[in-house]
């Protein structure tokens, strides 16, 4: 290794000191400042965290320049191809793939906890029906704290995996109970003769009066999505968490603020906004005004579904999803004339030099939509599918920093206010 990547120099009026440089597995070394404002009264600037490693994570790498995706070092197209969603949340939340032993141990844990307290489900009564699902599950996974507080000693390990679990476990639950209270359903009741995909289906779309036969082709369907939203490094929610996580507070509050953080349509409220910017265009011959009001900056329209903070190369999500929507949509005999729109879409942007120039593509949510749309869920449950799969990263990123324990996070700023003055003597 050469001595430039031994140490950063930082040379100020007074003296100059050398800060190490830190090497990861792969991916970026990073310049360790911890001792910036101790020993130089500096603090480093960078809203939007695009040059700050806020942490060491071995959960999940990305490489945005070659569009590479790992769990635990897995890549996501062979884990979307030959694992299942339950030894993947295994795999990550625990670091290896599991033995048939670990397995059955774990999916007993996650089939004992998916039952709801009945009085969770009476939250469900004081919401408006038409009440936008996230909002339903933000409010639930966030009053589970009170419901489970004998089981929320963040310094016993046994209680953190028991309390990571009974999050990956009651998450469905509560979503499908959100989407069967939006439309007047009755409440359905895990049944644990099926996967975790099927189970959810069965609690989102089964009916009392009427047998629920799983269609073996939707339901690998939603266990891929379920897969490939299940982590993705330190994006915003995943940071919400591990920040509300670094204060000590209880588990469900942390996942509830990455809920919270992940409905933001520059997130993951996007697959949402896709399907609706796909209406709003409505024909391909609309598209082209579409690009260009994306790229004109008089306005703050954007291409929803395209660009990515760190991928600047194909999201390798985008291209599993484009896969199984077609699939889903050949087997539901649909013609959708959205996933025409979305493949010429797809293909003017990228050969438009504002895309090419600023590296956008296609990320996870452009295709989501047209999928989850296909399978029969309304738009406003296609965050909350996506929260239903990201509680297993964040919960894997819970019980990383707690191992960690490096104590509360709390950033500086660039204080660009009024210098002291008095109050006016009246
Ligand atoms: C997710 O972080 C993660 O890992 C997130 C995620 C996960 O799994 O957790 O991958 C899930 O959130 C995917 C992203 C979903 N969001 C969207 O699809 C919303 C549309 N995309 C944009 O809002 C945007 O691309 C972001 C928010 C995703 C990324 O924004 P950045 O990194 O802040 O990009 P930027 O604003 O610096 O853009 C650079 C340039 C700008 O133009 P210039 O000022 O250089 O002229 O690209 C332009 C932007 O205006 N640009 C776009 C654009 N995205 C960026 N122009 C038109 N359409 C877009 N979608």
């Amino acid at each position: 290794m050469s001595d430039s990547f031994v140490t950063a120099k930082i040379t100020t009026s007074e003296e100059e000191s050398s800060l190490p440089i830190l090497e990861g597995t792969m991916g970026p070394k990073a310049v360790d400042i911890q001792t910036l404002y101790g020993r130089h009264g500096l603090l480093a600037f960078d809203p939007g965290f695009r040059s700050t490693a806020s942490c060491k994570s071995a959960i999940t790498y990305v490489d945005g320049d070659k569009g590479v995706l790992l769990y635990r070092g897995y890549p996501i197209e062979e884990l979307a191809e030959k694992s299942n969603f339950i030894e993947v949340a295994y795999l990550l939340m625990f670091g290896q793939l599991p033995d048939q032993k670990q397995i059955q141990e774990f999916t007993g844990n996650v089939h004992h906890f998916s039952v709801l307290h009945e009085q969770v489900l009476s939250f469900y009564q004081g919401f408006r029906r038409d009440a936008h699902p996230m909002a339903i599950i933000v409010g639930t996974v966030g009053a589970l704290s009170a419901f489970y507080h004998d089981h929320m000693d963040i310094n016993d390990p046994v209680q953190r995996t028991m309390a990571a679990t009974r999050l990956v476990a009651k998450i469905p639950t509560i979503a499908a109970a959100a989407y069967t209270y939006s439309v007047g359903h009755p409440h359905r009741y895990p049944d644990n003769a099926l996967d975790y995909a099927s189970n959810f289906m069965q609690m989102v779309f089964g009916m009392p009066n009427k047998e629920f036969v799983p269609d073996p082709v939707l339901c690998r369907a939603m266990d891929r999505i379920l897969i490939l939203h299940a982590d993705h490094e330190q994006n915003a929610s995943t940071s919400t968490v591990r920040l509300a996580a670094s204060s000590g507070a209880n588990p469900f509050a942390c996942i509830a603020s990455g809920i919270a953080s992940l409905w933001g349509p520059a997130h993951g409220g996007a697959n949402e906004a896709v399907l609706m910017m796909l209406e709003e265009i409505g024909d391909v011959k609309n598209i082209p005004k579409a690009v260009n009001r994306a790229k004109d900056k008089s306005n703050d329209y954007r291409l929803m579904g395209f660009g990515h903070r760190v991928y600047k190369n194909f999201d390798p999500r985008a291209r599993v999803i484009q896969k199984s929507a077609r699939e889903v949509l050949e087997h539901m005999g649909i013609n959708d004339p959205l996933l025409e729109i979305a493949v010429r879409l797809e293909e003017i942007a990228l050969k438009d030099e504002y895309f090419i120039e600023r590296k956008l593509y296609p990320n996870v949510d452009f295709y989501s939509g047209i999928l989850l749309r296909a399978m029969g869920f309304p738009n406003n449950m296609f965050t909350v599918i996506f929260a239903v799969a990201r509680t297993v990263g964040w919960v894997s990123h819970w019980l990383e920093l707690q191992h960690e324990g490096h104590g509360i996070d709390r950033p500086r700023q660039l204080y660009v206010g009024e210098a002291r003055r008095p109050y006016p003597h009246k």
